[in-house]
This record gives C-alpha cells, sequence and structure tokens, in this order.
C-alpha cells in the first residue's frame, strides 16, 4: 500500500480567485493554465496498519499546520476505496514552497494521484481531479498536462470538471519565472479569497467578467494565437490583483522588483518579442514566451536589479505514478 507520483505546477493564465462554497472548496469562476515539466513535485504516500495518525512531512520537515488538508486529501481517497488506514506522507519540492510557485497546485495532484495508487482505488480521471479541487482549487489543473482548463458545473456530479484542451507538444511554449523573494507569502490564498469577496466592491464584476475571458483565452488557444491569449493573460491577471488590492486591508502581493518585471515584458512585447506575464498571489512574475524568444526573455529578467533568480521550464505532462 506504497506508491510515488511526481507532479508539476500550474500557472493560471485565466485566474481563480474567489469560492462560491468555502466548505467544500468551489471555486467561483472557472480557470485556465498551463502545466510545467521544470519544477517537480515528488510525494510517496505508504498506508500502515499500524499508525494510528496520519504523518506528513515537507522537503524533509514536520509541517503541522498542513497535516489537516493532507488528511483531508487523504479521507476523501480512503473514503472512495473504503478502507480506513493512516498513512505516512512525504514530499519534496525541487522550488521554493509556498512563494506564489504553485506549490499547493503540485503537491496535493501529486498526493491525489499517489493515494489512490497506493490503496488501489477505483476513482476515475473526472472524481480524482474533484478529490484534488477540495484540497486546493488550482490543484485540479496539475492533474493534466499542457493546457487545462477547469469548469464549473453548477448542478453537475461533480461541482467542478478539469480537462486538457490542448496537450504540451501542441504548442510548446516556454516559461521563465522570475523570483523577486523566495520567502513564503504573507497572506494565504484561502484567507486572500475570503477578505477579497467579503470587502472588495469590485469583486462582483470580478466574477461576471470570468466566463467571457475563459472564453477568450479557449478560442486563443484553439487558434494558438499568441498575441490574442497574452493580452487576454495579462488582462486577468492585472483584473485579478486590482480586485485584491481594492479589500480591506488590500492584498499586495506584490514588490518593487516585480513592477519591473511586469514594465520589461510589456516593453519586450511592445518590440516585437512574443512574450506575457502573469503573476499570482506572491511577488514572483512568470514570463510565458514562444521558444525563440526565451533566451532573449530569461536574460532581461535574470538583468533587473533584485530578481534573485530566473527559474526555466517547458510545458509539461499531468500528475503520474512513478513508483508503486
Ligand atoms: O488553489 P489555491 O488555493 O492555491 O489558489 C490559487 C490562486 C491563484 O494561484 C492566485 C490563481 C490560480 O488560478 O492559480
Amino acid at each position: 500500500m506504497k506508491a510515488t507520483a511526481i507532479a508539476h505546477p500550474n500557472f493560471a493564465l485565466i485566474k481563480y480567485w474567489g469560492k462560491s462554497d468555502v466548505e467544500h472548496n468551489v471555486p467561483a469562476v472557472g480557470s485556465l493554465s498551463i502545466t510545467l515539466d521544470g519544477l517537480t513535485t515528488t510525494t510517496s504516500v505508504h498506508f500502515d496498519f499500524d499508525l494510528e495518525s496520519d504523518h506528513f512531512t515537507l522537503d524533509g520537515l514536520e509541517r503541522p499546520e498542513m497535516a489537516e488538508r493532507v488528511s483531508g486529501c487523504l479521507d476523501l481517497v480512503r473514503g472512495r476505496a473504503g478502507v480506513d488506514v493512516r498513512a505516512r506522507v512525504g514530499s519534496e519540492n525541487d522550488f521554493p514552497t509556498a512563494a506564489g510557485l504553485a506549490s499547493s497546485a503540485s503537491g496535493f495532484a501529486a498526493l491525489a494521484v499517489a493515494a489512490k495508487e497506493a490503496l488501489g482505488a477505483e476513482i476515475g480521471t473526472t472524481e480524482l481531479a474533484d478529490i484534488a479541487r477540495q484540497a486546493s482549487g488550482s490543484a485540479a489543473r496539475s492533474l493534466f498536462g499542457g493546457f487545462v482548463e477547469l469548469r464549473l458545473r453548477p448542478g453537475g456530479r461533480f461541482p467542478t470538471e478539469t480537462l486538457q484542451i490542448l496537450g504540451p507538444a501542441e504548442w510548446p511554449l516556454r516559461v521563465a519565472v522570475a523570483v523577486t523573494d523566495p520567502g513564503p507569502k504573507t497572506t494565504g490564498s484561502t484567507e486572500g479569497m475570503l477578505r477579497t469577496e467579503q470587502t472588495s466592491p469590485f469583486y462582483p464584476a470580478w466574477v461576471e467578467s470570468s466566463e467571457a475571458d475563459l472564453a477568450e483565452a479557449r478560442e486563443a488557444v484553439a487558434r494558438r494565437d499568441f498575441e490574442a491569449l497574452a493580452e487576454i493573460s495579462e488582462s486577468s491577471c492585472l483584473k485579478m490583483h486590482a480586485v485584491m488590492m481594492s479589500a480591506r486591508p488590500g492584498l499586495v502581493y506584490w514588490n518593487g522588483t516585480t513592477v519591473e518585471c511586469l514594465h520589461c515584458v510589456r516593453k519586450l512585447r511592445a518590440g516585437g518579442v512574443p512574450a506575457f506575464f502573469t503573476i499570482d498571489a506572491g511577488p514572483q512574475v512568470k514570463v510565458i514566451c514562444e521558444p525563440d524568444a526565451f533566451d532573449r526573455v530569461t536574460a532581461e529578467l535574470a538583468s533587473i536589479e533584485g530578481v534573485q533568480r530566473v527559474l526555466t521550464s517547458g510545458l509539461g505532462d499531468g500528475a503520474r505514478v512513478v513508483e508503486s
């Protein structure tokens, strides 16, 4: 009853921010993302009848503050498998954790896949994505590779459905991440989302406009129209940060270097370099570009004062079992 799975982070181009059902972690908006191949979470799950409780380590350290979410995810898999057995879970990230690099997405995707495999549970992909979604909204997207959409399905068997809309090799874009501060983020996404919903006067407009953004991005991906995807992705990112900033107290995830990077990317694109940015609940700037522009983009980002390192990646596959 032991298995190991790997998963990669995904970056949303059309963002998820806000929950329609906090208890069941149902997102208020759909989202569209790309799954990376460069950064990796490796998670091993070992179910053992001798254990009295679940044990969880991240990068070799016990993380009690995360244990409840891990056990919650395991409970869903245990419930479907019909067994009552505790597990020892060890997870390793080869990149900074909780710094807006989508470590919860890759973490819970790898956990769901490893736990299902270890228990031999008969769980279909749609349901497994829904289990990962309950642990972390963005985790469902890391179950799939390439371009991925999470759709809302109100009244459906599951409240969301996640699917690949284009494979990683069908439009092999590259990604550079300008790390401007590797420390953990100041406000976690759940707390930040709740504050935004409760206090931002712009939150209803954010939710209302998301379906149109998704449709535009979906069409741009289908046409492999880089410029159209760049425009709608930057718009969704800036709109999300605007609604975050308009909460009380306002959520400002950026630092000065974040803003420098954003201007750098805009200037590059204005000069004909196919690149655009996205930023999540942290100060790192993720830049998506055509393969030919990659060297130029990474060199420009690395030259910005305050950029500590530039992580690079292509687009990759979804979460998968590596040992069972
Ligand atoms: O899945 P969570 O709770 O880590 O929230 C993800 C929120 C953003 O990264 C800011 C946006 C997104 O769609 O990934």
